[in-house]
């Protein structure tokens, strides 16, 4: 395929092309990101998920029990572990806790506190070790301070003396039962921090996160997906109880199976953006036609939605003279945080009821809007559901299109973002491919892991939002993280556990970063125009470096026949080069990283081309292939 980029023409692209979309499906938040390493470290319940003491066990045969206080620690922390230790004798007795089905433990310094109630004379031991030998590999003493009637906090660092061999470890706090007057001792946030990203306190854990900054994201949506719906209307996503000292939230039953601690809350994610340079967008949580048990505001009630609303935005971005600014000051957070994006709930379209259903867009959405727009006419509001589900969204609003797709769905749609007109901004708040090709989509199963055709057929979509970057506000997969202990949802961009050299990057990361890392801010018009045959491209210019590009995906499903591409950028001067970076699986299309085995059949080849004689840059891409040609002008 010969091809002719013009140096004219085309458009400007959104300045938040990629993205992140974090919600806590998979254990993505708690046990994830969220770098905390206690599994149930405040004893957090629901009528959904009772309170429990799973991940704690005795240690030399302390009687732990749950209690519901006269005085808990806090309002949010009602419930917390009673560790008995009568006629204990001296060795000393306490508890353990495995971690998100371990924890890793390195030589590196770890931040840990916890609350204890109760008369005890001595100290405490903080430690971490091997389940399976016991082995030490750090403890520190942790002076008691504890009073019979108060709950008090106690802080401690640990630094192992060595890295265990695997994450099949404990921490454990253990004291002299001697010590103690009253039988017992009442504990609770009991909390345990490796090094995080950045540094921040009540941060991300440093892989992941570092893997998702490797993508040169742009923007990050939060907090779902379906989880800011919440099972039902009594539990949405609380912004105001996801903020303040950890002590203040209770957590909440989440929507994937597990109940979630809100250490990851509102603040966090906001830090998060800060951290990598993202662009928030927030979803407000609103019961806006879809709480998962399928019931939803009515009109006459929606009020107080709206308002909490508003409050969420005043909080996040108010002066310090508002009331909600002045919460966020008293917090600790003067400086405003500069929000620009608020989408109105999430996937609202799927609605199951026929009322909610036209609701969304009768008065629920238009609620919303006007209220934010009257009061932050600069805030891009996104509407959840996008015009590809059958919905009309009012402009300046944005819609928000979420394509789980066969491969051969990505194939054939190529052309459906071009249909958008000016007035259809768009964000692409998920996709990925999910389904196999010619599979019975929702009715079948998710795709195990993302697998490479599945990827080549992501490129293709990435590559139709790029060619329609005015009127596509940004991309981003989902979901993007999967803790392989407990999963919901198994196509996800990064596979990991407690142990951080089992991280998985996914076929779909792989293409993702390649395109994502190579910012287009203009289109270029090409001819042909694009999708010849099996090659769909982009081309464009990154105006802040100068670079031109071209991305393109091969599709050929038909033969084992590589296509010859060749690319001429007019106007490029005559000894420019370029360089090409291929991606090719190892493995055929049904090829996938596998985290059991630590594989990775991405094949990438870079090359450095320069112009033939005609001036045009050549090379061939195989029957299912993902290319960047950038050249190098600077
Ligand atoms: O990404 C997983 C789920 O898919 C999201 O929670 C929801 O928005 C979508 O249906």
């Amino acid at each position: 395929v010969d091809i002719n980029v013009k140096s004219k023409g085309g458009n400007k692209t959104s300045i938040i092309p990629y993205g992140l979309m974090h919600e806590d499906i998979n254990n993505a938040g708690d046990g994830g990101i969220y770098a905390e390493l206690i599994r149930n470290r405040a004893f957090q319940g629901s009528n959904l998920y009772p309170v429990s003491l799973s991940g704690w066990s005795p240690v030399n045969g302390a009687g732990l029990s749950i209690k519901h206080l006269t005085v808990p620690l806090s309002k949010a922390l009602t419930a917390s572990m009673n560790v008995a230790v009568d006629s204990m004798g001296s060795k000393a007795v306490g508890f353990s806790n495995d971690g998100f089905w371990g924890m890793d433990v390195q030589r590196q310094r770890y931040t840990g506190s916890f609350y204890v109630r109760g008369s005890y004379k001595g100290a405490f031991t903080a430690s971490l070790q091997s389940a399976i030998t016991d082995e030490s590999y750090g403890s520190v003493t942790v002076e008691s301070n504890a009073k019979k009637n108060e709950w008090v906090r106690h802080k401690f660092t640990l630094v192992p003396k060595k890295d265990a061999p695997s994450s099949n470890n404990t921490f454990a706090i253990t004291f002299d039962p001697a010590g103690v007057s009253g039988g017992s001792l009442d504990f609770n946030l009991i909390s345990l921090f490796p090094p995080t990203y950045k540094g921040r306190e009540n941060g991300l854990r440093v892989d992941l996160a570092e893997a998702f900054a490797a993508l040169d994201p742009k923007f990050l949506r939060f907090p779902g997906g379906n989880a800011l719906e919440g099972p039902d209307l009594a539990n949405p996503w609380r912004w105001n109880e996801t903020i303040g000292p950890l002590k203040d939230r209770p957590g909440r039953p989440g929507v994937w199976n597990y109940q979630t601690s809100d250490g990851l809350g509102l603040v966090e994610y906001l830090h998060w953006c800060d951290d990598m340079n993202l662009e928030p967008i927030t979803v407000l949580a609103i019961h806006s036609g879809l709480a998962l048990d399928g019931a939803y505001i009515k009109e006459s009630d929606l009020g107080p939605w709206v308002e909490d609303a508003l409050n969420e935005i005043e909080f996040v971005r108010g002066a310090t003279s508002t009331p909600y600014g002045n919460l966020r000051a008293s917090l600790g957070y003067p400086k405003p945080w500069n929000l620009k994006y608020v989408e109105v709930g999430n996937e609202d379209w799927l609605a199951g009821r026929p009322a909610g259903f036209d609701s969304y867009l009768t008065y629920r959405f238009e609620a919303f809007t006007t209220a934010i727009k009257k009061k932050y006419p600069d805030i891009q509001v996104i509407a959840s559901p996008s015009v590809f589900d059958g919905m009309t969204i009012p402009a300046p609003a944005a819609g928000d299109y979420h394509p789980y797709r066969q491969p051969d769905n990505f194939f054939n749609e190529f052309h459906l973002l071009d249909h958008l007109s000016k007035d259809n901004l768009t964000l692409v708040g998920e996709f990925a491919s999910v389904h196999p090709n010619g599979g019975i989509d929702w009715a079948g199963n998710l795709h195990p892991f993302p697998w490479w055709i599945g990827g080549v057929g992501e490129a293709i979509f990435m590559i139709s939002t790029e060619r329609n970057g005015d009127r596509i506000l940004g991309t981003t997969y989902a979901p993007m993280l999967r803790n392989m202990n407990r999963w919901q949802w198994s196509a996800c961009m990064i596979e990991f556990e407690a142990d951080i050299k089992k991280t998985t990057l996914s076929t779909s990361y792989h293409v993702f970063k390649l395109i994502s890392t190579h910012t287009i801010t203009h289109t270029l018009p090409t001819t042909p125009t694009s999708n010849s045959s099996s090659l769909f491209f982009v081309a464009g210019m990154d105006e802040d470096s100068g670079g031109l590009v071209w991305k393109g995906a091969n599709y050929n499903t038909t033969n084992h026949e590589a296509t010859p591409v060749s690319v001429k950028f007019e106007g490029l001067r005559k000894d420019a080069t370029a360089e090409l970076t291929l991606l090719t699986s190892s493995a055929g299309p049904f090829g996938f990283n596998d985290p059991s085995k630590g594989n990775n059949v991405v094949v990438t080849t870079t090359k450095t081309l320069s112009a033939g004689k005609n001036g045009a840059f050549e090379f061939s891409m195989p029957e299912l292939s993902v290319a960047v040609l950038d050249t190098d002008v600077s």
